[in-house]
Protein backbone atom coordinates (compact mmCIF):
# COMPACT_ATOMS: atom_id res chain seq x y z
CA UNK A 1 0.00 0.00 0.00
CA UNK A 2 2.64 2.34 1.15
CA UNK A 3 4.73 1.84 -2.18
CA UNK A 4 1.64 2.84 -4.60
CA UNK A 5 1.13 5.50 -2.30
CA UNK A 6 4.95 6.76 -3.17
CA UNK A 7 4.25 5.82 -6.40
CA UNK A 8 1.99 9.25 -6.39
CA UNK A 9 5.02 11.32 -5.48
CA UNK A 10 6.91 12.47 -8.37
CA UNK A 11 9.70 14.60 -8.94
CA UNK A 12 8.54 17.75 -11.47
CA UNK A 13 10.61 15.82 -14.06
CA UNK A 14 9.75 12.70 -14.04
CA UNK A 15 6.00 14.07 -13.71
CA UNK A 16 6.30 16.07 -16.77
CA UNK A 17 7.08 12.53 -18.97
CA UNK A 18 4.43 11.08 -17.67
CA UNK A 19 1.79 13.63 -18.17
CA UNK A 20 3.02 14.33 -21.68
CA UNK A 21 2.28 10.58 -22.28
CA UNK A 22 -1.22 10.86 -20.43
CA UNK A 23 -1.96 13.97 -22.83
CA UNK A 24 -1.40 12.14 -25.86
CA UNK A 25 -3.72 9.47 -24.84
CA UNK A 26 -6.16 12.18 -24.95
CA UNK A 27 -6.89 12.93 -21.20
CA UNK A 28 -7.38 16.40 -19.79
CA UNK A 29 -4.61 17.68 -17.15
CA UNK A 30 -5.84 19.30 -13.30
CA UNK A 31 -3.62 21.11 -11.63
CA UNK A 32 -3.99 22.38 -7.67
CA UNK A 33 -1.22 23.84 -6.07
CA UNK A 34 -0.96 24.53 -2.36
CA UNK A 35 0.79 24.33 1.16
CA UNK A 36 -1.81 21.76 2.17
CA UNK A 37 0.02 21.78 5.73
CA UNK A 38 -3.21 20.12 7.66
CA UNK A 39 -5.98 18.23 5.43
CA UNK A 40 -9.76 19.69 6.29
CA UNK A 41 -12.67 19.19 4.97
CA UNK A 42 -12.80 22.03 2.36
CA UNK A 43 -9.72 20.47 1.06
CA UNK A 44 -11.52 17.45 0.25
CA UNK A 45 -14.25 18.96 -1.79
CA UNK A 46 -11.93 21.49 -2.91
CA UNK A 47 -9.74 18.56 -4.80
CA UNK A 48 -13.11 16.47 -5.29
CA UNK A 49 -14.71 19.44 -7.42
CA UNK A 50 -11.32 19.90 -9.23
CA UNK A 51 -11.36 16.38 -10.33
CA UNK A 52 -14.30 16.67 -12.32
CA UNK A 53 -12.49 19.29 -14.45
CA UNK A 54 -10.49 16.87 -16.31
CA UNK A 55 -8.92 13.23 -16.05
CA UNK A 56 -5.63 13.42 -14.11
CA UNK A 57 -5.59 15.48 -10.98
CA UNK A 58 -2.19 16.44 -9.95
CA UNK A 59 -1.31 18.95 -6.86
CA UNK A 60 1.88 20.60 -6.47
CA UNK A 61 2.73 21.53 -2.73
CA UNK A 62 5.16 24.16 -1.48
CA UNK A 63 8.39 22.95 -0.33
CA UNK A 64 9.04 23.69 3.36
CA UNK A 65 11.54 26.55 3.14
CA UNK A 66 9.55 28.93 0.27
CA UNK A 67 6.33 29.22 3.09
CA UNK A 68 5.45 32.57 4.23
CA UNK A 69 3.01 31.76 7.28
CA UNK A 70 4.50 32.77 10.07
CA UNK A 71 6.89 31.19 12.82
CA UNK A 72 6.30 27.47 13.03
CA UNK A 73 5.10 26.60 9.53
CA UNK A 74 4.29 24.46 7.88
CA UNK A 75 3.93 22.21 11.08
CA UNK A 76 3.74 19.22 8.78
CA UNK A 77 7.31 19.14 6.48
CA UNK A 78 7.17 18.37 2.86
CA UNK A 79 7.16 14.97 2.39
CA UNK A 80 4.16 14.07 4.93
CA UNK A 81 2.07 16.69 3.14
CA UNK A 82 2.87 14.72 -0.21
CA UNK A 83 2.11 11.55 1.23
CA UNK A 84 -1.29 12.75 2.76
CA UNK A 85 -2.49 14.19 -0.29
CA UNK A 86 -1.48 10.95 -2.10
CA UNK A 87 -3.04 8.96 0.17
CA UNK A 88 -6.71 11.05 -1.28
CA UNK A 89 -8.27 9.05 -4.39
CA UNK A 90 -8.83 11.42 -6.43
CA UNK A 91 -5.58 12.49 -6.46
CA UNK A 92 -3.19 10.90 -9.07
CA UNK A 93 -0.01 12.80 -8.92
CA UNK A 94 1.90 14.94 -5.93
CA UNK A 95 4.96 17.12 -6.57
CA UNK A 96 6.90 18.85 -4.39
CA UNK A 97 7.62 22.32 -5.60
CA UNK A 98 10.79 24.83 -5.14
CA UNK A 99 8.95 27.80 -5.29
CA UNK A 100 5.71 29.21 -3.45
CA UNK A 101 3.67 29.78 -7.02
CA UNK A 102 2.52 27.26 -9.52
CA UNK A 103 4.58 28.74 -12.88
CA UNK A 104 7.19 26.24 -12.63
CA UNK A 105 4.62 24.09 -12.49
CA UNK A 106 2.60 24.96 -15.25
CA UNK A 107 4.95 25.59 -17.49
CA UNK A 108 6.66 21.95 -17.07
CA UNK A 109 2.87 19.91 -16.99
CA UNK A 110 0.87 22.48 -19.11
CA UNK A 111 -2.47 21.37 -17.55
CA UNK A 112 -5.54 22.31 -19.66
CA UNK A 113 -6.92 23.59 -15.95
CA UNK A 114 -5.82 25.09 -12.72
CA UNK A 115 -8.00 24.85 -10.01
CA UNK A 116 -8.02 27.56 -6.99
CA UNK A 117 -10.20 27.11 -4.05
CA UNK A 118 -13.04 29.27 -3.27
CA UNK A 119 -11.46 31.68 -1.11
CA UNK A 120 -9.70 33.41 -3.90
CA UNK A 121 -12.97 33.57 -5.81
CA UNK A 122 -13.89 36.43 -3.89
CA UNK A 123 -11.20 38.83 -3.99
CA UNK A 124 -11.92 41.19 -6.14
CA UNK A 125 -9.53 44.14 -5.20
CA UNK A 126 -6.40 44.12 -6.98
CA UNK A 127 -4.26 44.40 -3.80
CA UNK A 128 -5.88 41.48 -2.65
CA UNK A 129 -5.17 39.21 -5.47
CA UNK A 130 -1.88 37.59 -5.17
CA UNK A 131 0.79 38.57 -7.29
CA UNK A 132 1.58 34.95 -8.05
CA UNK A 133 -2.11 34.26 -8.87
CA UNK A 134 -1.37 36.82 -11.53
CA UNK A 135 2.02 35.19 -12.56
CA UNK A 136 0.33 32.06 -12.96
CA UNK A 137 -2.46 33.47 -14.88
CA UNK A 138 0.06 33.90 -17.57
CA UNK A 139 1.62 30.94 -17.57
CA UNK A 140 -1.48 29.17 -18.79
CA UNK A 141 -2.26 31.61 -20.66
CA UNK A 142 0.57 31.06 -23.50
CA UNK A 143 -0.86 27.48 -24.07
CA UNK A 144 -4.40 28.53 -23.28
CA UNK A 145 -4.75 26.48 -19.66
CA UNK A 146 -7.46 28.15 -17.54
CA UNK A 147 -7.52 28.93 -14.38
CA UNK A 148 -11.00 27.69 -12.57
CA UNK A 149 -12.58 28.21 -8.82
CA UNK A 150 -14.31 25.78 -7.23
CA UNK A 151 -17.11 26.91 -5.12
CA UNK A 152 -17.88 24.86 -1.98
CA UNK A 153 -17.26 25.69 2.16
CA UNK A 154 -14.41 27.41 2.86
CA UNK A 155 -12.02 26.24 5.68
CA UNK A 156 -8.40 27.69 6.31
CA UNK A 157 -6.00 25.73 7.36
CA UNK A 158 -3.72 28.77 8.90
CA UNK A 159 -7.15 29.45 10.45
CA UNK A 160 -7.81 26.60 12.01
CA UNK A 161 -3.90 26.00 13.21
CA UNK A 162 -3.96 29.31 14.29
CA UNK A 163 -7.21 28.64 16.78
CA UNK A 164 -6.39 24.93 18.00
CA UNK A 165 -3.05 24.34 17.38
CA UNK A 166 -0.28 26.00 19.16
CA UNK A 167 2.79 26.91 16.56
CA UNK A 168 3.82 30.18 17.54
CA UNK A 169 6.12 30.59 20.71
CA UNK A 170 4.17 31.77 23.65
CA UNK A 171 5.37 35.28 23.34
CA UNK A 172 4.09 35.74 19.95
CA UNK A 173 0.70 33.74 20.45
CA UNK A 174 -0.08 36.41 22.97
CA UNK A 175 1.37 39.22 21.14
CA UNK A 176 -0.71 38.53 18.25
CA UNK A 177 -3.96 37.72 19.92
CA UNK A 178 -3.79 41.06 21.62
CA UNK A 179 -2.97 42.74 18.60
CA UNK A 180 -5.78 41.34 16.10
CA UNK A 181 -7.90 41.88 19.20
CA UNK A 182 -7.49 45.66 18.41
CA UNK A 183 -6.80 45.68 14.79
CA UNK A 184 -7.83 43.23 11.59
CA UNK A 185 -5.47 42.79 9.15
CA UNK A 186 -7.92 44.70 6.24
CA UNK A 187 -7.58 47.53 8.82
CA UNK A 188 -4.01 47.60 8.98
CA UNK A 189 -3.78 46.83 5.28
CA UNK A 190 -6.06 49.84 4.80
CA UNK A 191 -3.74 51.86 6.57
CA UNK A 192 -0.80 50.54 4.39
CA UNK A 193 -2.87 51.79 1.24
CA UNK A 194 -2.82 55.44 2.22
CA UNK A 195 0.59 55.85 1.96
CA UNK A 196 0.70 55.53 -1.90
CA UNK A 197 1.00 59.38 -2.55
CA UNK A 198 3.80 60.40 -0.29
CA UNK A 199 6.28 62.22 -1.86
CA UNK A 200 9.46 60.68 -0.06
CA UNK A 201 13.21 61.43 -0.96
CA UNK A 202 15.72 58.83 -0.30
CA UNK A 203 19.41 59.57 0.45
CA UNK A 204 22.31 57.15 0.64
CA UNK A 205 25.29 55.05 0.07
CA UNK A 206 24.71 52.73 -3.33
CA UNK A 207 26.03 49.48 -2.52
CA UNK A 208 26.72 46.54 -4.84
CA UNK A 209 26.25 43.05 -2.78
CA UNK A 210 28.11 40.28 -4.63
CA UNK A 211 27.75 36.45 -4.13
CA UNK A 212 30.40 34.15 -4.91
CA UNK A 213 28.93 30.83 -4.67
CA UNK A 214 32.05 28.10 -4.13
CA UNK A 215 32.57 24.60 -3.72
CA UNK A 216 35.01 23.27 -0.98
CA UNK A 217 37.46 21.45 -3.20
CA UNK A 218 39.86 20.72 -0.48
CA UNK A 219 42.82 21.02 0.78
CA UNK A 220 45.97 23.04 -0.35
CA UNK A 221 49.08 20.88 -0.45
CA UNK A 222 51.34 23.71 0.62
CA UNK A 223 49.35 25.60 3.05
CA UNK A 224 46.66 24.84 5.85
CA UNK A 225 44.33 26.32 4.11
CA UNK A 226 40.69 25.13 2.53
CA UNK A 227 40.71 25.60 -1.53
CA UNK A 228 37.38 26.62 -2.88
CA UNK A 229 36.36 26.70 -6.73
CA UNK A 230 34.00 29.17 -8.05
CA UNK A 231 30.96 28.35 -8.97
CA UNK A 232 28.17 31.10 -9.96
CA UNK A 233 27.95 34.89 -8.61
CA UNK A 234 24.89 36.91 -8.30
CA UNK A 235 24.91 40.95 -7.97
CA UNK A 236 22.11 42.63 -6.00
CA UNK A 237 21.39 46.59 -5.72
CA UNK A 238 22.10 46.57 -1.96
CA UNK A 239 22.44 49.63 0.60
CA UNK A 240 20.35 52.72 -0.72
CA UNK A 241 19.60 51.10 -3.15
CA UNK A 242 17.12 48.05 -1.35
CA UNK A 243 15.68 50.96 0.86
CA UNK A 244 14.46 52.66 -2.16
CA UNK A 245 13.05 49.58 -3.57
CA UNK A 246 10.92 48.53 -0.73
CA UNK A 247 9.34 51.99 -0.46
CA UNK A 248 8.70 51.57 -3.70
CA UNK A 249 6.38 48.67 -3.38
CA UNK A 250 4.42 51.21 -0.71
CA UNK A 251 4.27 54.61 -2.55
CA UNK A 252 4.11 55.44 -6.17
CA UNK A 253 6.89 58.08 -6.47
CA UNK A 254 10.73 57.77 -4.94
CA UNK A 255 12.94 60.10 -5.16
CA UNK A 256 16.58 58.76 -4.99
CA UNK A 257 19.79 60.77 -4.29
CA UNK A 258 23.18 58.62 -3.93
CA UNK A 259 26.59 58.71 -4.94
CA UNK A 260 28.40 56.31 -7.31
CA UNK A 261 31.98 55.59 -8.69
CA UNK A 262 32.50 56.65 -12.03
CA UNK A 263 36.02 54.02 -12.46
CA UNK A 264 33.56 50.85 -12.21
CA UNK A 265 29.94 52.44 -11.70
CA UNK A 266 27.43 49.68 -11.81
CA UNK A 267 25.27 52.24 -13.12
CA UNK A 268 23.57 50.22 -16.02
CA UNK A 269 22.72 47.10 -13.41
CA UNK A 270 21.71 49.51 -10.92
CA UNK A 271 19.31 51.57 -12.74
CA UNK A 272 17.84 48.02 -14.62
CA UNK A 273 17.31 46.98 -11.28
CA UNK A 274 15.59 49.65 -9.48
CA UNK A 275 11.74 49.70 -9.61
CA UNK A 276 10.48 52.00 -12.60
CA UNK A 277 9.13 54.42 -9.91
CA UNK A 278 11.68 55.79 -8.33
CA UNK A 279 13.90 58.48 -9.79
CA UNK A 280 17.65 58.47 -9.29
CA UNK A 281 19.40 61.36 -9.02
CA UNK A 282 23.21 60.16 -8.92
CA UNK A 283 26.47 62.16 -8.13
CA UNK A 284 29.61 60.81 -9.73
CA UNK A 285 33.24 60.88 -7.53
CA UNK A 286 35.67 60.16 -10.04
CA UNK A 287 38.69 58.72 -7.89
CA UNK A 288 36.73 55.59 -7.08
CA UNK A 289 34.28 52.65 -8.17
CA UNK A 290 30.60 52.13 -6.53
CA UNK A 291 31.24 50.44 -3.44
CA UNK A 292 30.86 46.82 -3.90
CA UNK A 293 30.87 43.85 -0.93
CA UNK A 294 31.83 40.88 -2.28
CA UNK A 295 30.86 37.63 -0.10
CA UNK A 296 32.39 34.13 -1.04
CA UNK A 297 29.61 31.39 0.04
CA UNK A 298 29.30 28.06 0.05
CA UNK A 299 27.64 27.11 -3.03
CA UNK A 300 24.71 24.29 -0.89
CA UNK A 301 24.77 25.85 2.86
CA UNK A 302 24.80 29.55 1.61
CA UNK A 303 27.14 30.06 4.71
CA UNK A 304 29.62 33.28 4.53
CA UNK A 305 33.13 32.41 3.99
CA UNK A 306 34.65 35.88 3.55
CA UNK A 307 33.67 39.08 2.62
CA UNK A 308 36.19 41.58 0.58
CA UNK A 309 34.89 45.02 0.59
CA UNK A 310 35.94 47.28 -2.23
CA UNK A 311 35.31 50.77 -0.90
CA UNK A 312 36.54 54.18 -0.70
CA UNK A 313 35.02 55.98 2.94
CA UNK A 314 37.31 59.15 2.76
CA UNK A 315 34.92 61.82 3.07
CA UNK A 316 33.77 63.04 -1.19
CA UNK A 317 35.91 66.15 -2.55
CA UNK A 318 34.75 69.41 -1.54
CA UNK A 319 33.47 70.59 -4.84
CA UNK A 320 31.46 67.50 -5.00
CA UNK A 321 30.13 68.47 -1.50
CA UNK A 322 29.08 71.48 -2.73
CA UNK A 323 27.38 70.56 -5.63
CA UNK A 324 25.14 68.05 -3.70
CA UNK A 325 24.74 69.83 -0.74
CA UNK A 326 23.53 72.99 -3.60
CA UNK A 327 20.98 70.28 -4.83
CA UNK A 328 19.85 68.93 -1.27
CA UNK A 329 19.19 72.46 -0.40
CA UNK A 330 16.85 73.10 -3.49
CA UNK A 331 15.48 69.94 -3.61
CA UNK A 332 14.77 68.64 0.09
CA UNK A 333 11.93 71.28 0.75
CA UNK A 334 10.05 69.89 -2.26
CA UNK A 335 9.65 66.46 -0.45
CA UNK A 336 7.11 65.33 2.36
CA UNK A 337 9.81 63.81 4.05
CA UNK A 338 13.48 62.74 3.73
CA UNK A 339 14.79 58.91 4.66
CA UNK A 340 18.27 58.80 5.20
CA UNK A 341 20.06 55.25 4.66
CA UNK A 342 23.85 56.05 6.10
CA UNK A 343 26.23 53.37 5.81
CA UNK A 344 29.35 55.45 6.23
CA UNK A 345 30.74 54.98 2.90
CA UNK A 346 31.50 58.40 2.45
CA UNK A 347 28.85 60.55 1.21
CA UNK A 348 27.31 61.85 4.21
CA UNK A 349 29.22 64.68 5.77
CA UNK A 350 29.15 66.84 8.39
CA UNK A 351 27.80 69.84 6.02
CA UNK A 352 25.63 67.45 4.05
CA UNK A 353 24.07 66.44 7.47
CA UNK A 354 23.47 69.71 8.91
CA UNK A 355 21.64 70.52 5.61
CA UNK A 356 19.79 67.61 5.71
CA UNK A 357 18.92 67.95 9.50
CA UNK A 358 17.84 71.71 9.00
CA UNK A 359 15.83 71.59 5.51
CA UNK A 360 14.13 68.30 6.16
CA UNK A 361 10.16 68.51 7.30
CA UNK A 362 10.31 65.31 8.69
CA UNK A 363 13.66 63.12 8.81
CA UNK A 364 13.53 59.18 9.32
CA UNK A 365 17.24 58.27 10.32
CA UNK A 366 19.10 54.89 10.20
CA UNK A 367 22.79 54.86 10.60
CA UNK A 368 24.64 51.69 10.29
CA UNK A 369 27.41 50.31 11.63
CA UNK A 370 29.67 47.65 9.87
CA UNK A 371 33.29 46.41 9.42
CA UNK A 372 34.40 49.26 7.79
CA UNK A 373 33.11 51.92 9.94
CA UNK A 374 33.22 50.46 13.43
CA UNK A 375 32.22 52.80 16.39
CA UNK A 376 32.68 55.95 14.19
CA UNK A 377 29.28 55.92 11.84
CA UNK A 378 26.88 56.28 14.80
CA UNK A 379 23.41 57.53 15.09
CA UNK A 380 24.41 60.87 17.09
CA UNK A 381 26.29 62.43 14.55
CA UNK A 382 22.83 63.54 13.03
CA UNK A 383 21.72 66.96 15.58
CA UNK A 384 18.12 65.24 15.36
CA UNK A 385 16.19 63.25 13.36
CA UNK A 386 11.97 62.42 13.89
CA UNK A 387 12.23 58.57 13.06
CA UNK A 388 15.67 56.83 14.55
CA UNK A 389 15.58 52.98 13.72
CA UNK A 390 19.08 51.32 14.23
CA UNK A 391 19.78 47.92 15.65
CA UNK A 392 20.32 47.44 19.34
CA UNK A 393 24.38 47.34 18.64
CA UNK A 394 24.07 50.33 17.48
CA UNK A 395 22.26 52.59 19.87
CA UNK A 396 24.84 51.00 22.28
CA UNK A 397 27.74 52.39 20.17
CA UNK A 398 26.00 55.90 19.96
CA UNK A 399 25.58 55.53 23.74
CA UNK A 400 29.09 54.27 24.13
CA UNK A 401 27.38 51.93 27.01
CA UNK A 402 27.59 48.11 26.50
CA UNK A 403 26.15 47.28 29.73
CA UNK A 404 23.66 49.42 30.82
CA UNK A 405 19.58 48.58 30.35
CA UNK A 406 18.64 49.29 26.96
CA UNK A 407 15.02 51.33 27.83
CA UNK A 408 17.44 53.54 29.61
CA UNK A 409 19.36 54.09 26.79
CA UNK A 410 16.72 54.37 24.46
CA UNK A 411 15.58 57.36 26.52
CA UNK A 412 18.97 58.90 26.74
CA UNK A 413 19.52 58.54 22.96
CA UNK A 414 15.51 59.70 21.83
CA UNK A 415 16.03 63.01 23.81
CA UNK A 416 19.61 63.75 22.42
CA UNK A 417 17.88 63.30 18.43
CA UNK A 418 14.26 64.72 19.40
CA UNK A 419 13.00 61.80 18.06
CA UNK A 420 9.08 61.39 18.28
CA UNK A 421 9.28 57.15 17.68
CA UNK A 422 12.36 55.17 17.98
CA UNK A 423 12.45 51.44 17.28
CA UNK A 424 15.52 49.03 18.28
CA UNK A 425 15.48 45.88 16.28
CA UNK A 426 16.99 43.13 18.20
CA UNK A 427 17.09 40.39 15.42
CA UNK A 428 15.61 37.16 16.51
CA UNK A 429 14.22 39.28 19.04
CA UNK A 430 12.18 41.41 17.36
CA UNK A 431 12.16 45.33 18.07
CA UNK A 432 11.60 47.78 20.82
CA UNK A 433 9.97 51.09 20.34
CA UNK A 434 9.32 53.74 22.43
CA UNK A 435 7.47 57.21 22.00
CA UNK A 436 7.23 59.63 24.93
CA UNK A 437 3.74 59.49 25.28
CA UNK A 438 3.10 56.03 25.21
CA UNK A 439 6.11 54.46 26.38
CA UNK A 440 7.89 51.63 25.28
CA UNK A 441 6.23 48.69 22.79
CA UNK A 442 7.46 45.14 22.29
CA UNK A 443 7.48 43.58 19.08
CA UNK A 444 8.47 39.63 18.56
CA UNK A 445 10.50 38.70 15.36
CA UNK A 446 7.77 37.66 13.22
CA UNK A 447 9.64 34.40 11.87
CA UNK A 448 12.20 31.29 12.68
CA UNK A 449 12.94 30.88 9.44
CA UNK A 450 16.49 32.57 8.66
CA UNK A 451 17.18 32.38 4.79
CA UNK A 452 19.90 35.24 5.23
CA UNK A 453 20.21 38.07 7.69
CA UNK A 454 21.22 40.71 5.43
CA UNK A 455 18.91 43.52 4.86
CA UNK A 456 17.11 42.63 7.55
CA UNK A 457 17.34 45.65 9.09
CA UNK A 458 17.26 48.21 6.78
CA UNK A 459 13.66 46.01 5.27
CA UNK A 460 11.99 46.91 8.56
CA UNK A 461 13.54 50.89 8.52
CA UNK A 462 12.27 51.35 4.80
CA UNK A 463 8.82 50.26 5.23
CA UNK A 464 8.28 51.87 8.60
CA UNK A 465 9.45 54.83 7.99
CA UNK A 466 6.38 56.26 6.13
CA UNK A 467 4.48 54.81 8.21
CA UNK A 468 5.70 56.53 11.35
CA UNK A 469 5.85 59.92 9.07
CA UNK A 470 1.64 59.28 8.56
CA UNK A 471 1.54 58.61 12.35
CA UNK A 472 -0.20 54.95 11.70
CA UNK A 473 -1.03 53.82 15.34
CA UNK A 474 2.07 52.71 17.79
CA UNK A 475 1.96 49.38 17.67
CA UNK A 476 1.12 48.94 14.06
CA UNK A 477 4.45 50.63 12.87
CA UNK A 478 6.73 48.20 14.44
CA UNK A 479 4.20 45.03 13.24
CA UNK A 480 4.27 46.21 9.79
CA UNK A 481 8.55 46.59 10.58
CA UNK A 482 8.42 43.17 11.76
CA UNK A 483 6.07 42.32 9.41
CA UNK A 484 9.06 43.19 6.56
CA UNK A 485 11.94 42.44 8.59
CA UNK A 486 10.44 38.64 8.19
CA UNK A 487 9.77 38.86 4.69
CA UNK A 488 13.64 40.05 4.16
CA UNK A 489 15.16 37.45 6.32
CA UNK A 490 13.66 34.81 3.99
CA UNK A 491 15.20 36.29 0.79
CA UNK A 492 18.57 36.20 -0.58
CA UNK A 493 20.51 38.84 -0.35
CA UNK A 494 18.47 41.50 -2.27
CA UNK A 495 17.13 39.00 -4.87
CA UNK A 496 13.35 40.13 -4.64
CA UNK A 497 12.59 43.08 -2.73
CA UNK A 498 9.80 43.47 0.11
CA UNK A 499 6.21 43.30 -2.30
CA UNK A 500 3.13 44.83 -1.20
CA UNK A 501 1.01 41.75 -2.02
CA UNK A 502 3.28 39.43 -0.38
CA UNK A 503 2.85 41.54 3.23
CA UNK A 504 -0.78 41.52 2.97
CA UNK A 505 -0.91 37.76 3.01
CA UNK A 506 1.74 37.70 5.77
CA UNK A 507 -0.70 40.26 7.52
CA UNK A 508 -3.49 38.15 6.92
CA UNK A 509 -2.05 34.99 8.00
CA UNK A 510 -0.37 36.57 11.65
CA UNK A 511 -3.77 37.89 12.15
CA UNK A 512 -6.49 35.42 11.09
N1 LIG B 1 17.19 35.62 13.36
C1 LIG B 1 16.03 36.25 13.15
N2 LIG B 1 14.85 35.60 13.32
C2 LIG B 1 13.69 36.21 13.09
N3 LIG B 1 13.56 37.50 12.71
C3 LIG B 1 14.68 38.20 12.55
C4 LIG B 1 15.98 37.64 12.75
N4 LIG B 1 16.90 38.58 12.51
C5 LIG B 1 16.22 39.68 12.15
N5 LIG B 1 14.89 39.47 12.17
C6 LIG B 1 13.83 40.46 11.85
O1 LIG B 1 14.40 41.57 11.16
C7 LIG B 1 14.40 42.75 11.99
C8 LIG B 1 15.68 43.53 11.84
O2 LIG B 1 16.79 42.70 12.07
P1 LIG B 1 18.13 43.12 12.83
O3 LIG B 1 17.82 43.57 14.19
O4 LIG B 1 19.06 41.97 12.67
O5 LIG B 1 18.61 44.36 11.95
P2 LIG B 1 20.06 44.90 11.57
O6 LIG B 1 21.06 44.43 12.58
O7 LIG B 1 19.92 46.35 11.35
O8 LIG B 1 20.30 44.17 10.17
P3 LIG B 1 20.96 44.76 8.82
O9 LIG B 1 21.73 45.97 9.18
O10 LIG B 1 21.80 43.63 8.31
O11 LIG B 1 19.86 45.04 7.88
C9 LIG B 1 14.16 42.22 13.41
O12 LIG B 1 13.54 43.21 14.20
C10 LIG B 1 13.26 41.02 13.14
O13 LIG B 1 11.92 41.42 12.89
MG1 LIG C 1 20.97 47.66 10.18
Amino acid sequence: MKSALFQKVKTLSQLRQTIRKLKKEGKKIVLCHGVFDLIHPGHIRHLTSAKKYGDILVITVTADKYIKKGPGRPIFQEALRAEVLSSLNMVDFVAILNSESAVEAIKALKPDYYVKGPDYKSRKKRSKIPQKLIDETQALQVFGGKTVFTDDIVFSSSKLISEYLSVYPKKTKEYLDDLKNRYSADYITDRLSTLENLKIIVIGDSIIDQYHYCFPVGKSSKEPLIVHQFMIDENFAGGVLATANHLASLTKNIHLVSLLGTKKSFEKFILKHLKTNITPKFFYRTDTSTTVKRRYLDRFTRQKLFQISYLNDDPIEPILEKKINKYLKAEIKKFDFVIVNDFGHGLLTEKLIRTICHEAKYLALNVQSNSANYGFNVITKYPRADFVCIDEHEIRLAAHDKYSDLRFLIKKIYKKMKSTLMIITRGSNGSLSYTEKGGFYETPALTDKVVDRVGAGDALFSIASPCAYKTLETEIIPFIGNVAGALQIQIVGHRKSIEFATMVKFINRLLI
